[in-house]
This record gives C-alpha cells, sequence and structure tokens, in this order.
C-alpha cells in the first residue's frame, strides 16, 4: 500500500478514513488539556471471506475486514488508543510487536492481561515512542497465522524524511483453507510428507526426519501442532500478479518498510536492477549499508532505502530460506516506462547478504550501569523426534523464569541446539547484539534475531521496563509447542503490571 502523507490523509478526510478502514471512533485527534495528542483506533476482530487476488476464496480471520489490518500511522509522541473488539468465537488480545510499552498493555493472554473474550472489548492505550517501523497481531494461540496483524509506523516527530515514496510491504504466509491456522495445519496436500519432511528435506538430509513426525497431520495426537503446508505467499494481502505494484518516478528515493507478519516463514528478498540501503532494522537507525539480499525473519522490520536510476520494470522477490522461491513478487514500475514484464532477481551464491554483525547502530546506549551483567543461557532446542521446541529442555509453561531486577544489565547467551533458525522475541526491550568487533556504543540494537542452526550469540539489555514479559520464538508453531519462557522483574522492582490470570492456553 502506497503510504498518504498526513496532511493528504487529513484533507481526504471522512471518506479516506471509512476506506481506510478506520471507522467509528477514530482516528479523531483528541488533544488532552496538556498532555500528548491521543490517536485513537477501533479494531474489531472478526472471521471475513477474502480472497487473496488469485486462487480460493477462504475465511481469514481478520481486523475491520481485511488482512492485513488497516496501517496504524502516528507521530512519535502522541498516544495510541485502540479499541478492541472481539467478534471472534474465542479469546483474543493484541500485542505491540516492538514497541516497550507498559506492561499491562502488552497483550499476552493469562501474563500481562486476562483474554478478551467473544463479544467483549479492552482499551489499549500506550506512548508511541521511540519512532519505527512495527507491528501488531493477534498474542492468542493461532490467530496471528488466521490472519489477525497489521502494520504499525511511528513517524519521527517533526522531521520529513525526504524520501519522494514510500511502501509499508506486510510479508505473510498462507495456507488458503477454511478456518485458517489449526485447520490448515492439519491438512495434508496429496502426496506431502507432512511439514517437517517440507521444512527439512533439503538441505537437510532426509534421514533426520524419519521420526515419528513424519506423516502425522498436526503432529501427535493431542500435542502441538506443525506449521501448515503455506501455499500462497502475500505482500499486504495480495499474491503476484494481483500483488500492488510499487510505481516510482525516475530518480525518486523510495523507502520500503518491511515487515515479516509471517508465522514459520524466513525470506531472503532482493531487488532486480537495484541495490537496497538498509537504514534499519526493527525501527531502530543503523549505519547505513549496501547490500543485494535481506533476511527477514517472523516479527523482523527492515527499513530500505533506494534510488531509482534504472528504468525498467523489476520484481522484489523473495526466496524462503533453504527451499529456493516462494512466489513471494512485487513488481517495481516506472511510470515513464513502457515494458511491463518485470525482471525477477537472480539469487546466485556468494551474493552480499545483509548480516547482523556487520550492522552498527546509531543511537547511543544512554547511561548503563558499569559493573557486570547477569547473564542467562538459552539453549534452543528440539524438532528432532518430538513435537515440542525448547529453551533449556523446558516447555512453556513449565519453562525456567528469567529473573532480573530493575536498572540491571541483562545478558541472554543462545545456543541453537536444534536444525532450525529460530527468530527469538524479547517483549518490552530491546536488547544489542554483542559484538567484539564494535565499540559497545555501536552494538546493534534489535528486538528480534534470528539465531541460526548450531549458531551461538549473546544480546544485552537493560532492564528498564518493569513487568513480566514473553520472551519466545517468532515461529507461531514453536512458540505454541514450548519454545517460550518470560523475563519478570523481581518483586518491588515492578511498577507496572496488571493482574493477570494464570495463562490458560499453554
Ligand atoms: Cu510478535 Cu510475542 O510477539
Ligand atoms: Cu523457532
Amino acid at each position: 500500500m502506497e503510504t498518504i502523507t498526513r496532511r493528504r490523509f487529513i484533507r481526504q478526510g471522512a471518506a479516506a478514513l471509512a476506506a481506510a478502514g478506520l471507522t467509528g471512533l477514530g482516528p479523531g485527534l483528541v488533544r488532552a488539556a496538556a498532555g500528548p495528542a491521543v490517536r485513537e483506533f477501533r479494531l474489531r476482530a472478526e472471521p471475513a471471506r477474502i480472497n487473496l487476488g488469485a486462487g480460493p476464496e477462504f475465511t481469514a480471520w481478520t481486523y475491520n475486514g481485511r488482512t492485513p489490518g488497516p496501517e496504524i500511522r502516528v507521530k512519535e509522541g502522541e498516544t495510541i488508543r485502540v479499541v478492541l473488539e472481539n467478534g471472534l468465537p474465542e479469546p483474543t488480545t493484541i500485542h505491540w510487536h516492538g514497541l516497550p510499552v507498559p506492561n499491562a498493555m502488552d497483550g499476552v493472554p493469562g501474563l500481562t492481561q486476562a483474554p478478551v473474550g467473544p463479544g467483549e472489548s479492552f482499551v489499549y492505550e500506550f506512548p508511541a515512542r521511540p519512532a519505527g517501523t512495527y507491528l501488531y497481531h493477534s498474542h492468542a494461540r493461532y490467530q496471528l497465522d488466521r490472519g489477525l496483524y497489521g502494520p504499525l509506523i511511528v513517524e519521527p516527530r517533526g522531521s520529513v524524511r525526504g524520501h519522494d515514496r514510500e511502501f509499508t510491504l506486510v510479508l505473510e504466509d498462507w495456507a488458503r483453507v477454511d478456518g485458517g491456522g489449526p485447520e490448515a495445519a492439519r491438512r495434508r496436500p496429496p502426496g506431502a510428507h507432512g511439514p517437517m519432511g517440507r521444512r527439512m528435506g533439503r538441505g537437510m538430509g532426509r534421514g533426520m526426519m524419519a521420526g515419528p513426525m513424519m506423516g502425522r497431520p498436526g503432529g501427535f495426537a493431542g500435542g502441538p501442532l506443525t506449521e501448515p503446508w503455506y501455499d500462497a505467499y502475500a505482500v499486504n494481502g495480495r499474491v503476484f500478479p494481483e500483488v500492488e505494484p510499487l510505481v516510482v518516478n525516475r530518480g525518486d528515493l523510495v523507502l520500503l518498510r518491511l515487515i515479516n507478519a509471517s508465522s514459520s516463514t524466513i525470506f531472503d528478498l532482493a531487488l532486480a536492477g537495484h541495490d537496497l540501503t538498509v537504514t534499519h532494522l526493527d525501527g531502530r537507525p543503523v549505519r547505513p549499508i549496501t547490500t543485494e539480499v535481506v533476511r527477514i525473519g517472523m516479527g523482523e522490520r527492515y527499513d530500505l532505502e533506494f534510488v531509482a536510476d534504472n528504468p525498467g520494470a523489476w520484481l522484489l522477490a523473495a526466496n524462503e530460506l533453504g527451499f529456493g522461491e516462494s512466489g513471494l513478487k512485487v513488481p517495481l514500475l516506472y511510470r515513464s516506462n513502457r515494458e511491463r514484464t518485470p525482471v525477477r532477481p537472480v539469487f546466485r551464491p556468494g551474493m552480499v547478504l545483509a548480516g547482523y554483525r556487520e550492522m552498527e547502530s546509531l543511537e547511543p546506549w544512554g547511561p548503563l550501569p558499569e559493573e557486570g551483567w547477569r547473564g542467562f543461557r538459552q539453549v534452543l532446542g528440539g524438532g528432532m523426534h518430538s513435537p515440542y521446541w525448547t529453551i533449556n529442555g523446558r516447555v512453556h509453561p513449565d519453562s525456567e523464569g528469567l529473573l532480573v531486577e530493575a536498572g540491571e544489565r541483562i545478558r541472554l547467551g543462545y545456543l541453537n541446539r536444534s536444525p532450525m533458525p529460530h527468530p527469538m522475541h524479547l517483549h518490552g526491550h530491546f536488547f544489542r547484539l554483542v559484538n567484539p568487533d564494535l565499540d559497545r556504543e555501536r552494538w546493534l540494537v534489535k528486538d528480534t534475531i534470528i539465531v541460526e542452526p548450531m549458531e551461538r550469540l549473546e544480546v544485552e539489555l537493560l532492564a528498564d521496563n518493569p513487568g513480566r514479559w514473553f520472551h519466545h520464538c517468532h515461529n507461531l508453531y514453536h512458540m505454541e509447542a514450548g519454545m517460550a519462557n518470560v523475563m519478570a522483574y523481581r518483586e518491588g522492582s515492578l511498577r507496572s503490571s496488571a493482574p493477570g490470570r494464570p495463562r490458560e492456553e499453554a
């Protein structure tokens, strides 16, 4: 979706609001007496018939009848207020992925709030800070994979970044099956070996998957589900060739905000005919770095810039990590150009991939306590002959908690002993990738980080947001199959947590 400027947005008035799905309460600009402006949105979670522009129509779970849900776009420092109405047949919540919100607004059912039941509503309110590219999504069961997510953009206050064109691209993996998530996960296309076969068959050695998972739809009886057989990869709810093209003028400086809202797909993306410059990861500014490919895990965001200096018709296309072409592609078209058959990027060995370790943050830490840190080893396991995914051999909710104190430096040392990559996400905080080659001030800032198979990496954070925070793999099926735990601030350092019910859905 091409993003419209706020001025145009206001000028277009009510009709545009209705078209954007933001009817009802907002986004009214309500100015409180002295405080920050409050921007109000209504998100109704409800099933709706959708199609992705091609292929069968099916029932997805949506916000306001569409998936992705409407873009929430505000200025840094404003207050976001969202009225969630639950029109689904089961409880739901919304999580503001990446934003360090107060704990009671974090949207994890049973941990930070009671689940919002069918027919009920809940009001979220929190400051929009810091500026960056985020997403919002349901944090209940398999709802994310059914379509309950949307983009959330916090623009820097007052500044104009000087882009001629800006596009928000939400990347999604879809199984076009009525009933969505669980139904899709139980389905097998004819001749399929099950999702583990698909996921691990190439490059991993087939012997590895000759376990009890084999050919068992949905994994063990009574156990957690495994990934569905995805049959479509969409951008902003459309599949190629029905996807909205990126239309530019020669000479434009273009900003792409990529958001991976998939439940279990990591993408490698490239744009034919153009190099991409990474300016932000997970919304945080980095020293700009030019690359041919970006790898984006579930829950990650990349802000990319390019200069439209090569007229023609091109494709931004993604490979699914380990499995080749995904079918996710978006045309880049120059207005002046007649050519309409786009050229796809060629993925070849040795392409330059923007790696975490080459990235340098442009944000200073702020005051850090000088003495050492409190460390937690996080061994990621599972996936061989078990349907469970583990941290330190444990399955959530029987996982070890990370007990911290406000003001401490915390280190998480990940070791991935499993055959799959895991994008690990911590709620309520940004963390930094420990990088001995860089001055500490330059360590990359993120909130979601892919830990590759057999990789060891460390992140460090400042415990500055008291509460009980979920920490998990952002593969939805790994999370639901146990790869999660809770970082909790010691009592007394707890200032902002709401009473929650015990987690009901593990
Ligand atoms: Cu997008 Cu608990 O995460
Ligand atoms: Cu995982």
